[in-house]
């Protein structure tokens, strides 16, 4: 589906608004910036510390595929791992340098600039015990480039932790019925314009759990789990102001939990490589 579509496109796209980049007001660079960037991150997205468990990563190797502004970066190396984090897009990645500089983290992390379909051409082949990559791969034109690259930085027992965008889920609906008038056969093209915060992302695949297989093959999957309903009004959540939609107000908290089990929009993929 956009087997057209340069990386330039994607690189440009995230240069012009790197990922979380508005997450806090506080001028950009400084720590009080990067503490708020986290502290909402982990707020909205409280699956992520559990899907990664940061700390069980101290003295291991970690490789992160599009580490963004590197809000996960600092997490594992603050827990004592050795990262070596990949991104696309510069301006991103300058972030998450600046980052690391402020948390005096530099020494424990090892950043590259690249497009990961390409990894082993500029980061050195080794084996790796994480290897992690948190809404990345749904946004490269070629998916399963990544994924060929990912194994030869796998050996037997590398842990590999992937999150992508949930295809049965309850924000594509929400897509479906906010821009497209229910128009299904037109889904494609409303999830690639409307799943970013800023529109138009060039590329953006959902996938299936059986699709998500597919993806992972020639690994283990140990576990896959389904997370993520953003419940917040957004013309307040731009104001750093949490009201949850009407309808998620009245709706019991475990219904919720269920619902986020069944149709959250991240796709939580843990595997291990083989012999
Ligand atoms: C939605 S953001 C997620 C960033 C980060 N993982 C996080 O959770 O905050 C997607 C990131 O993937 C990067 N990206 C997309 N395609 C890539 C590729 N082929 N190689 C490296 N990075 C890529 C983008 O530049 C962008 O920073």
């Amino acid at each position: 589906m956009f087997m057209q579509d340069t990386i330039e496109k994607v690189k440009e796209y995230w240069n012009s608004r790197p990922c979380n980049i508005k997450h806090s007001p506080s001028p950009i660079g400084t720590k009080q910036y990067f503490d708020e960037v986290e502290a909402r991150k982990y707020f909205v997205e409280p699956h992520i510390p559990i899907f990664t468990d940061f700390s069980r990563w101290r003295g291991k190797k970690v490789l992160e595929i599009g580490c963004g502004i590197g809000t996960d970066t600092i997490s594992f190396a603050r827990e004592g791992a050795e990262v070596t984090a990949v991104e696309l897009s510069e301006k991103s990645l300058a972030l998450a340098k600046t980052r690391a500089k402020v948390y005096n983290l530099e020494s424990k992390i090892k950043f590259y600039l690249g497009n990961a379909e390409q990894l082993s051409k500029f980061v050195p082949v080794e084996p790796y015990d994480l290897i992690y990559s948190f809404g990345v791969i749904h946004h490269t034109p070629n998916p399963e480039k990544i994924m060929e690259e990912i194994k030869k930085y796998a050996k037997a027992g590398t842990v590999v932790k992937i999150m992508v965008y949930h295809k049965y889920s309850f924000k594509v609906l929400w897509i479906l019925f906010s821009f497209g008038k229910g128009a299904f056969w037109k889904i494609n093209g409303l999830v690639v314009r409307y799943s970013e915060a800023k529109e138009h992302s060039p590329v953006t695949y959902t996938y299936s759990k059986k699709e998500a297989k597919e993806l992972m093959k020639g690994f283990k999957i140990t576990d896959m789990s389904v997370e993520h309903i953003f419940p917040y009004k957004i013309s307040d959540y731009i104001k750093y102001k949490y009201t949850k939609v009407w309808y998620f107000r009245f709706l019991p908290k475990s219904f919720f939990r269920q619902l986020e089990r069944h149709f959250g929009w991240h796709l939580l993929i843990t595997a291990v490589g083989r012999e």
